[in-house]
This record gives structure tokens, sequence and C-alpha cells, in this order.
């Protein structure tokens, strides 16, 4: 939680949406203190753009609230909120220059040209652009574009950004390279960022804190470490970070370690998350890729969970090497970190490999229902 001498920038309490009979946004809270980044991540058709057009004000709410600065924002139209909204097209204009579109909100605001000059000039300089006024906006690289958007915004000093997948239209190269300058940018001017984004790579490099989206409701808030090493739900589980999801039943234990049997296996796990798990229940079992030791030929893994297993495909892809393989006695399909040892390099398919992770490293859930988005 946010400690208290830092204020509050964004509050929203029990937010709701429907369209129809969909309930698009369902009882979503949270607060977000001054000058941090933000990420609301979820899969395409989560409500992620229903939540922000509500705190742009493009969407009028069924119920709940919105705060900025501790003012309610019901009824409050778009322009007249302190908040700005950089899009996925960037809406930049094509025929203006680069200063120009900068200048744009100052001057329907008022501002005199001088002032206007000068703002324009201290922001493009702030975003690594400076001296970049006169340029048309089609002489600008991709990157640059992005970065031209976020100098119309921030111009404006508004006390919250809202930024709608801008990165989603980039290509691979450049996104990475933008997830690092939309960090630090944000850092540079402390705005406080609200980020939307399907990416759980994008949304855990850059924010502070992460929500993490389903069917319209926030699952989980927390930290990036937070959600990759203690998730709630099998779906934050699932969704952030690679994991093995492993189907099966609760054979024993009702608290903390117990038994769950999957394919002919028993395996050592804990239990995590609120729903209650009794015995024979189906349950989902997550371990991660890099939990898991693996050594070349039949060995004693000294772990509480062992398997030994036949190679069948070698991923390459440097440092992120990673093999997938089925356990010899039974058809469990694990995907496998590859240490960057020298033991590993001519790991070939069919070879054989011993597993083994610890049950603290697992984490057992109740089986979703198939409309929760799990396993059949
Ligand atoms: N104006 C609208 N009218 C009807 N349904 C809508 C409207 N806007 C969004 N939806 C529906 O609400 C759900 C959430 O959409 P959206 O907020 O755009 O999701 P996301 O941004 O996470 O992809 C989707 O099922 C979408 O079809
Ligand atoms: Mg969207």
């Amino acid at each position: 939680m946010s400690s208290p001498s830092v204020p509050i920038d964004l509050q929203c309490e029990r937010l709701c949406k429907a369209f129809g009979s969909h309930q698009a946004v369902c009882d979503v809270t949270f607060e977000i203190p001054r000058g941090s980044f933000f990420s609301i991540l979820g899969p395409s058709g989560c409500g992620k753009t229903t939540l922000l057009r509500m705190l742009a004000g493009f969407l009028e709410p069924d119920a709940g609230d919105i705060r900025i600065k501790s003012r309610s924002m019901l009824g409050v139209p778009p322009n007249k909120r302190p908040l700005n909204m950089v899009f996925q097209h960037l809406a930049l204009f094509p025929m203006m220059s680069v200063g120009d579109n900068i200048g744009y909100g100052l001057r329907r605001r008022g501002v005199g040209a001088d002032e206007i000059r000068r703002r324009v000039a201290d922001v493009l300089e702030r975003v690594g652009l400076p001296g970049a006024g006169a340029k048309r906006i089609e002489q600008l690289s991709g990157g640059q574009k992005q970065r031209i958007a976020l100098a119309r915004c921030l111009v404006l000093e508004p006390a919250v950004l809202l930024l709608d997948e801008p990165l989603g239209a980039l290509d691979l190269k450049l996104r990475e390279q933008m997830k690092i300058e939309l960090k630090q940018l944000q850092q540079t001017f402390g705005t406080t960022f609200v980020y939307i984004t399907h990416d759980q790579s994008e949304a855990m490099v850059m924010s502070d804190r992460v929500a993490v989206m389903n069917h319209g409701r926030f699952e989980q808030v927390g930290t990036p470490q937070a959600l990759y090493d203690a998730p709630l739900t099998p779906f934050v589980a699932g969704f952030v970070g690679d994991s093995n999801c492993i189907d099966g039943h609760l054979a024993g234990g009702s608290q903390g370690q117990c038994i769950v049997t999957a394919q002919g296996l028993d395996l050592a796990v804990v239990l995590a998350g609120a729903s209650p798990v009794r015995a024979g229940d189906a349950v989902e079992v997550f371990v991660r890729p890099e939990s898991i030791e693996v050594a070349r030929g039949v060995h004693d893994m000294a772990s509480d969970n062992q398997l030994i297993a036949t190679v069948e495909t070698v991923l390459f892809d440097g440092a992120n090497s990673r093999i997938e393989v089925c356990g010899r006695t039974n058809r469990l399909d694990l995907l496998v970190r590859l240490p960057q040892t020298h033991e590993f390099a001519d790991l070939r398919r069919g070879d054989i490999v011993s597993l083994g992770w610890m049950s603290g490293q697992t984490q057992c859930f109740a089986a979703r229902r198939r409309e929760d988005g799990g396993n059949p």
C-alpha cells in the first residue's frame, strides 16, 4: 500500500459499466499515488479501454466514483479534467510542424506566444529532441513521433496521463526501446501515468504497480515482483510471466503443503489463492520454467518433485533458451529454462534429462471453470 506521505492523484471506487447485458467493467477499486507508473494489464476485450474512457470522461460510469486529487470527476467534462490521453494512433496533426503540434493545447488555452515558444522548447529538450520544433511530423521516425505525442500532453502539465496501448503499432525492436524511454520520461517529468496494455512484459518492465484485469474485474493489484512471485489467482499465475500449468486433482492435505496427482504422478505443491480446495477437487498447479532444475542423464535431484524426461524440442534464444520435455513414464509436458552452461551446449531432441523442483516454487489453485479462461 502507498505510504501516507505521498498524496493520491487518482482514486476509483467501485466503478461499473455495462453495455446492454455485458458487464464491461465490474466493481473496480484502486488508488494511484502521485508520480507513479500504474499499469492495467489484461487480455483484449477485458475492459481496459472502457475503464480508461471513464477516467477521461468520454463515458459515464453506471456506478462508482472517480476522484482526481480528491475531487470527484462525475459530471466533469473531458476538457475540464486535469488529465490527458495518448492514443495508440497518436493523433498528431501531420500537416503541422512538431512545435505547432506540441503548442496546440497551449494555444487553445490562450497562453501567449512567447510563453508557448519557451515551454515547447523546454519540453522538446526534456524528451530528448532539442531544436526539433521546426520539423514536420512526417520527417520523424516512429519512436520520435511517440515522444512528440507524449510531449504534446506533458507540456500541458496534467495531473494524470492516460496511455492506451501506445506502443501497439510499433515493431518489436522499437517497442523494446520505447519501453525503457517511456519509463525514463515518466521519471523525468514525475507525472502520474496510467498505462494500458495486453503485453505483460511492457507492464512488468515499466510499472511501479500493475493491476491485472480479467472479465471486467481487477484480479490483483501489486508490484511486478509480487504478481510474479505470489499470484493470488490462477489467471494471474498464467498471464504474468511464463509458467507451466499442470492439471490435476488434490489427493491430500488442505493447508499449505499438499499432494496433487497429475498424469499418474504425485506432486508436492503449495496451496495458493483464496478459494478453498478439498481432497478430490480439480486443481491447477503452476511452476515456472526457471524454477525447474535440470541435469543431463538420470540423477537424484534432491527436490521434493522429481521427473525423468525426454527432450522434445530445444528452443534456442540465447540466455532465454528453453526446452520442451515430456515425462518418460507419463505424459507430463513441461517447459524448462535451459542453464547457460557448457553441459547443455549440445543438448538434442531425444536426450534424457532429470528435473527437480521444490514444492515451495509451485502454486496450486482450485481449477477455473472453462469460461474463466482456464484449461478445460
Ligand atoms: N461502445 C460499446 N458498446 C458495446 N460494447 C462495447 C462498447 N465498448 C466496448 N464494448 C465491449 O466491452 C468489452 C470491453 O471492451 P474494451 O474496454 O474495449 O476492452 P479492451 O480495451 O480491454 O480490449 C468488449 O467485450 C467490447 O466488445
Ligand atoms: Mg483497448
